[in-house]
């Protein structure tokens, strides 16, 4: 009955339809109260994602999401890089964390390294490009690089220049070694992945910059003055300026992904902007973007092809209070804040359970583009109905 309702109220108010394939979410699990993966299927497919991006390769997710149809980027520690040299090494550990799952799990791509580059330490960036080269080698030997690519993932650090977008250059002493993993990206016919955070340049000077221009809120926005063309948010600057920086080097044609980025609910004292309010705002407008799949103004064709960071806040990461505060739900699977208007339909209780699944589950999907509040229609439903709401919802997200 609640799923009837819930598909009434979806025709009636004109569904905003996620399409397929197209948001992903960071599956971080730096905590000890997260829900098991078994728990975690039915809140990311909630909220209409079908990508998820992993920073290892855990095996319980892994086999909780096989049939399931999401497609995982797994990824490869730091620290193994400089042990990936050794091409045994490299095939081990793609038969172990890659070949197995397939094709149940829907594995595409192995993130090797995080950030590397940005650590400055010479000795672990020599060692990302072979790590790469290994594992794409095993993938061949297995049979494999067809449906699996390779590639890294970059912190907005490596740039020099962002702004303005068209000036966007990578750091001097780092672009022979992105060139040379440029030029293996493109032989092999993989993304170019940079995590960005319009968050952390808005901390970093709160009197400069405008907080509409980076929460995707209306705002006047700024020119580049080489291109003419127009910028309303920063995240779209920060693009393509990756972009500009990218065809400085003569990759003009190479796609690129972003792999993190998302906004805290919460922070230190002098972590200015970040509150639920903001992550909202910034989390739903974003959501909506990629959904209208629009590009970025010099690359208005191109999807944006974005993982949101993260699904969960992780209360064992260290560093500032904002990095424990990036998670769209909290450990219980509830929501860490409202992403909007929540309605609820049948008799909905808050979760209080550590288990989401197996009590009440929020299911949580984009609502009216009419409505002026750009967020979500949240209901929460007992597990008997969960597999029928939730199979409308996913039909009605690919029936767009
Ligand atoms: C790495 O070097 C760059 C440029 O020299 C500097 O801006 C950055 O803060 C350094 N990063 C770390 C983690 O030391
Ligand atoms: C919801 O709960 C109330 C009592 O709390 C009950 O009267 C009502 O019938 C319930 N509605 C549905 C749709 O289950
Ligand atoms: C939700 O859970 C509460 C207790 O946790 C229970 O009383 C209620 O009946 C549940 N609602 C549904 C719709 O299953």
């Amino acid at each position: 009955m609640a799923s009837n309702l819930l598909l009434f109220m979806l025709l009636i108010s004109g569904v905003f339809v996620l399409r397929a394939s197209c948001l992903g979410i960071n599956y971080g699990q730096i905590a000890n109260n997260l829900p098991t993966p078994e728990n975690v299927v039915p809140l990311l497919k909630s909220v209409g994602a079908t990508k998820v991006k992993l920073y290892d390769a855990d095996p319980k997710v892994l086999k909780a999401f096989a049939n399931t149809g999401v497609e995982f980027i797994v990824g490869l520690g730091n620290e193994y890089l400089s042990k990936m040299r050794d091409p045994q090494k490299a095939l081990d550990w793609v038969t172990t964390n890659v070949k197995c799952y397939l094709p149940a799990t829907k594995i595409t791509a192995i993130a090797v390294g995080n950030e590397v580059l940005t650590f400055n330490d010479t000795s672990l960036s020599g060692c990302l490009l072979p790590a790469m080269q290994s594992i794409h080698t095993a993938l061949v030997t297995l049979n494999l690089d067809k449906q699996v690519c390779v590639t890294t993932a970059h912190s907005l650090g490596v740039l020099q220049t962002s702004y303005p977008p068209s000036a966007g250059a990578f750091r001097q002493d780092l672009s022979a070694c992105v060139a040379q993993i440029l030029s293996f990206l493109v032989k092999t016919g993989s993304p170019f992945l940079i995590n960005a955070y319009p968050f952390f340049a808005y901390k970093a000077s709160p009197k400069q910059v405008s907080l509409d221009y980076v929460l995707f809120q209306p705002n006047s926005g700024t020119i580049d003055p080489a291109t003419n063309l127009h910028y309303d948010n920063m995240l779209f600057a920060q693009i393509d300026a990756v972009y500009s920086a990218l065809s400085a080097l003569g990759y003009k044609k190479i796609p690129v992904q972003i792999s993190e980025t998302g906004w805290p609910s919460k922070g230190d004292e002098d972590e200015i902007g970040a509150s639920p309010e903001n992550a909202k705002k910034y989390n739903a407008n974003l959501i909506k973007l990629i959904a209208q799949k629009k590009g970025t103004p010099l690359r208005p064709n191109s999807d944006l092809n974005i993982y949101v960071f993260a699904l969960f806040n992780e209360n064992m990461k260290p560093g500032p209070s904002s990095e424990r505060n990036y998670g769209l739900f909290k450990p219980d699977g509830t929501p860490a804040y409202s992403l909007g208007l929540s309605t609820n339909i049948g008799n909905t209780t808050s979760n209080s359970g550590a288990s989401p699944a197996k009590t009440n589950t929020s299911i949580i999907m984009p609502a009216s583009p009419t409505s002026s509040s750009n967020g979500y229609l949240s209901i929460s439903s007992g597990t008997g109905r969960f597999a029928s709401s939730s199979s409308i919802l996913l039909f009605l997200w690919f029936l767009a």
